[in-house]
This record gives structure tokens, sequence and C-alpha cells, in this order.
């Protein structure tokens, strides 16, 4: 008798919805899959807290994952990819991506690369992770916080003019800082998808021409290369979604992520 081969269970999670950036490319990457996707809503934004309390949250929602069956964690979150990916691979016993080195990475190979700028939260930046990892493929990086469009994206104001002035100002005083740019990196699973149309016209308007990179979309490169093929798979995805807030607001919200509507979330209570 034969048995049908089984695809991998893809475990991922991120601080709320930015994550589903991350789902969205993998899902055609590695169409075989069971997905297994947490949006920690409860304890989000991860962007504004210490390493200690990332790393912890990181490690609850990687542990719920694996015990639902994940054989592989994806952290689609930059910042605690940034903070906490360490003690996570250290925590769990199953492979860990983040998002990180694939953005790095992707940056690396845009048309002439030399000076990156990585928008991103103040956790991810106080980390200096992408710096790191940008000067060992030989670039220059200047960081940014912009601490104020995780909470517009959440808001839905993706094309408000409140955003577009909050953008005009956080890409002026990077350009001041990296005149020489030449590579803009969204570092936040928030920013592509609903922001990137804004960013682009935002770019456009400051007459620097910057390469725009995600690392949302480089990541599930990363994952799909990581992920041997299984000829005879079926291919048809299955998702599971878990949320530990408002379940109507993490469909509502999900939807526009994902770009399609999410049929059942359970809601799940991982402590403070
Ligand atoms: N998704 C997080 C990231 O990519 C940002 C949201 C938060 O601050 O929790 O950094």
């Amino acid at each position: 008798m034969t048995s049908t081969p089984t695809g991998p269970t893809i475990g991922v999670f991120d601080s709320g919805f930015g994550g589903l950036t991350v789902l969205r490319a993998l899902l055609p990457l590695v169409p075989g899959a069971r997905y297994l996707y947490l949006g920690d809503t409860a304890r989000l934004p991860y962007g504004s807290k210490s390493r200690q309390t990332i790393a912890r949250y990181a490690i609850s929602s990687a542990s719920f994952l694996t015990g639902q069956g994940a054989d592989r964690i994806v952290i689609a979150c930059n910042t605690a990819t940034a903070l906490a990916l360490d003690d996570l691979r250290g925590a769990v016993s199953i492979p860990v991506i983040g998002v990180i080195e694939p953005g790095a990475q992707a940056a690396a190979s845009s048309p002439s690369a030399h000076h990156v700028i990585v928008l991103a939260t103040e956790a991810t930046v106080q980390s200096r992770a992408y710096t790191r990892a940008l000067n060992a493929l030989g670039l220059k990086a200047t960081e940014k916080a912009c601490p104020l469009l995780v909470p517009l994206v959440e808001e839905g104001w993706t094309s408000h003019p409140v955003t577009a002035e909050v953008l005009r100002i956080y890409l002026s005083e990077a350009l001041v800082a990296a005149p020489d740019a030449t590579t803009l990196l969204l570092g936040c699973t928030h920013y592509p998808l609903l922001l990137r149309p804004l960013i682009e016209r935002t770019v456009a308007e400051l007459h620097q021409p910057l390469t725009i990179i995600d690392s949302a979309s480089a990541t599930a490169k990363a994952v799909a290369a990581s992920i041997p093929a299984s000829p005879g798979l079926t291919t048809q995805p299955t998702c599971k979604f878990f949320a530990t807030d408002s379940i109507e607001k993490f469909q509502r919200l999900g939807a526009h992520f994902l770009g399609h509507p999410l049929e059942k979330v359970h809601l799940l209570d991982l402590g403070g």
C-alpha cells in the first residue's frame, strides 16, 4: 500500500496582521503546505517593547505553533526577528526562518545597491540587526524608526493625507542622513502591499530614485527554497488562523492583508 505524501506544516507568526503579507507571498510558492498562522494581536505592537518582552512573546507564539504540529517556523515579523531570532532558535527544535536575512539579501541583489535606507519599528532600529546584516553584505545602512506607521495602517489609513505627510517626513529625514541612498528596504511587515503605493508616490515626489525592496516576498522565497520539492503533493494549501484578540477585527483587517476573506479564525489566550 502506498501512502499519500504529506507536505510541510508551516507555522507563521507575527504580532498581528502584517505577517499575512509573508503568508500571501508564500501560498503560491509552497502550494502543497498546511499553514498555521498566528497573529498575536492582544500583545501588538511588539515594536515599542523591550527585547526580553519581545523574546518571551515570540517564544510563546512559536511554541504554540509547534504544539499544533508545525515542522518549521517563519517569523513573519521584523521586530521579533531582530530581537528574538537567536532566543527562538534555542527554544524550539525545528527550523526557524526570520525576515531580516532574506530582506538584506534581496537589498544586496537590487540594481546598483550601495546604501540602504531601512524603514522599521523603533525596536528593530535599536537592535541594529539590519545594519549588521547589510554591512556583512558590503552595503551601507541607515535605519529610520517609523513608530507612527503601524498604528496608521491598523487604522486603515493607508492612503490618507495624514499618512502621506508622516511618510514624507520620515523619508525626508532619512534622506538627509543618507543623501547617497540607492535602496529603500521596507523592514516591517505592515508596510508592503497596503502602504507600498503611497511609499512609491512619496519617493517619486522626493525625486530620489530608490529601488524599493520588501522583506516579505524575499522571506517567502527563502522559505520555499528551504523546502525540498515533493512530487505528488496536493497543490491546495490549507490555512488555519489564530489570533489573540478580536476575531472580528482579525477577519476584517486580515482580508486586506491576505487579499481574500479568512473563513474561520480561532481565538487564543497566550497570557500577558
Ligand atoms: N509586524 C511588525 C514588524 O514587522 C510590526 C508591528 C509591531 O510593532 O508589532 O516589525
